[in-house]
């Protein structure tokens, strides 16, 4: 009986194994870097863009990162400002750039003192009445995400960034012109959905001013 129990366990397991999706490349910031010139000119130097509808890229979690740029090349989150960008990029080079962003340091954003409340009660506690998750449980109480988990940082991010994410999440709900790149299981989209516009504004300008940290 325990030997039929083992085999059963060693059966399961290997049918996990096989059915898994591929892992990431591992990346290589130095490779990574020396690809990043022409990003500059949107995302900074480091990956801290001075205009706030281009996302700082810096000491965002590698395993976003990398999903986002192969989302992006691949058309599932199309970005016309960054039409071609990206064309003809192997995996390991996305993999490679998602690195060095990742070892970058993400500078602070402000919060907005006449948003906090609002903001911080949406952050911490969801909207309960129109299903709208606490953000804390994935991009976690101070804003750092979950790297592992592939959950992105917001502390530190440009508000207005974050605000146009999330109305873009928010389209994406019955709209495919909108952000759909959120997987299967619609997270983004169903979030967003419940957010007023005010309540948008303020749990941006909230997130953001966490203190990005490490
Ligand atoms: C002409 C400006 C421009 C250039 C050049 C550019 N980007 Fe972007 N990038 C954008 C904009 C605008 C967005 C956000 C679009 C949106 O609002 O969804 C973006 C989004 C991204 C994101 C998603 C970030 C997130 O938080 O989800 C990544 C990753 C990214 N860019 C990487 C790159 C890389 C790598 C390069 C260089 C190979 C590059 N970009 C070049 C404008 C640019
Ligand atoms: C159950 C987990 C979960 C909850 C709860 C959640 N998020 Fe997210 N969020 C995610 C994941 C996962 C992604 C990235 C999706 C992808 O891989 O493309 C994301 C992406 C985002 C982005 C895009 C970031 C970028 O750089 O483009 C923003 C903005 C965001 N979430 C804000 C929020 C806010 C605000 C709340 C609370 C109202 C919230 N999220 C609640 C899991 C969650």
């Amino acid at each position: 009986m325990k030997k039929v129990l083992i085999f059963c366990g060693l059966l399961l397991g290997a049918t996990q194994v096989a059915t898994a999706a591929s892992p990431a490349p591992q990346g290589d910031a130095e490779a990574g870097k020396a690809m990043t010139t022409v990003c500059s000119a949107c995302h900074g130097a480091d990956g801290n863009s001075a205009a706030p509808n281009f996302p700082k890229l810096a000491g965002q979690g590698e395993r976003y990162l990398f999903k986002q740029l192969m989302d992006i090349r691949d058309g599932a989150r199309p970005i016309p400002t960054m039409a071609g960008q990206l064309d003809g990029k192997t995996d390991q080079q996305l993999a490679d750039i998602a690195a060095y962003y990742a070892a970058q340091t993400m500078t602070g954003s402000q919060t907005d003192p006449d948003l906090v409340a609002l903001g911080e009660k949406v952050y911490r506690a969801g909207v309960a009445d129109r299903r709208v998750a606490a953000c804390t449980a994935c991009h976690s109480p101070t804003g750092q995400g979950n790297a592992p988990a592939g959950y992105p940082r917001l502390a530190g991010q440009h508000p207005e960034y974050i605000a146009a994410q999330l109305r873009a999440y928010q389209q994406g709900y019955e709209d495919p012109e909108g952000r759909t790149n959120d997987g299967d299981t619609r997270i983004m989209r169903s979030n967003a959905f419940g957010l007023s516009d005010m309540e948008i504004e303020a749990v941006a300008s909230y997130a953001a001013g966490l203190q990005p940290g490490q």
